[in-house]
């Protein structure tokens, strides 16, 4: 078993056997840069653990725009909604990178959820937690201007998927700057802008697809 899948929450609970017996009555699914895995309004009831790579979790509005809720890195859980309150699937997750998942059906995870306790109290700490990240991203969407919500989602994302390195944290987030907009609830423009003056400031560098974070304690009190 590797450490990715162990600090994932569906198995943080259990021991190496118990962890390797579930993972056994999951299936693989090796994923292209782009493929979709499903879309938003399929019916579903699987949840899945990114194992390696990146998943985008995308939802569009009625007028087309795009919004992206999340992005799951290796041990991230999603797919798990319509799975416990059976409905369609919530959001489009596609790959953002070649990208390795394990899906997990309803009537495999029902005797680890009644015979495991620790399994369910696991998967209900993580729904709570991704509750409380949802209220604080709505209440940063009415309270915080682009700049701060960029600053927050860059830390967000350094603290995910950062290597710290001599010259700063890099960040490897594999977006675009629409991806990266889409994420924050803004337009490319106005991200781009803040950007922009981010890296003007030397707060950080701009690569492509990743940023390299140069003055992190700059960016958290921009986040405040
Ligand atoms: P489901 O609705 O089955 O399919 C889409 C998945 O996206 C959903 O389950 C959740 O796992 C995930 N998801 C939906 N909304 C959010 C959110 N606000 N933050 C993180 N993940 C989400």
């Amino acid at each position: 078993m590797d450490d990715v899948l162990m600090s994932a929450p569906l198995f943080a609970a259990l021991d190496i056997e118990a962890a390797a017996a579930l993972k056994a009555s999951m299936d693989e699914r090796r994923m292209l840069k782009g493929d979709v895995l499903f879309s938003e309004g399929d019916p579903g009831d699987r949840l899945y653990v990114v194992t390696d790579g990146k998943i985008k979790l995308g939802h569009a509005a009625p007028d087309g725009r795009e919004t992206l809720l999340a992005v799951m890195g290796e041990g991230e859980m999603f797919g798990e909604l319509s799975l416990f309150d059976p409905g369609p699937r919530t959001a489009t997750a596609t790959a953002l990178t070649d990208a390795t998942v394990l899906g997990l059906g309803h009537t495999a995870l029902r005797p680890w959820l009644t015979g495991r306790p620790e399994v369910a109290e696991s998967l209900l700490r993580a729904l709570a937690q991704r509750l409380r990240r949802t209220n604080e991203a709505l209440s940063d969407l009415v309270f915080s201007d682009v700049p701060g919500r960029v600053a927050k989602a860059l830390l967000d994302l350094g603290e995910r998927f950062g290597q710290s390195m001599p010259d700063g944290l890099h960040v490897t987030h594999d977006m675009t700057q629409e991806e990266l907009a889409q994420l924050v609830g803004a337009s490319r423009e106005t991200v781009n802008k803040a950007l922009a003056d981010f890296a003007s400031r030397g707060w950080l560098r701009l690569e492509s697809r990743s940023v390299v974070l140069l003055d992190v304690e700059r960016l958290q009190r921009r986040a405040r």
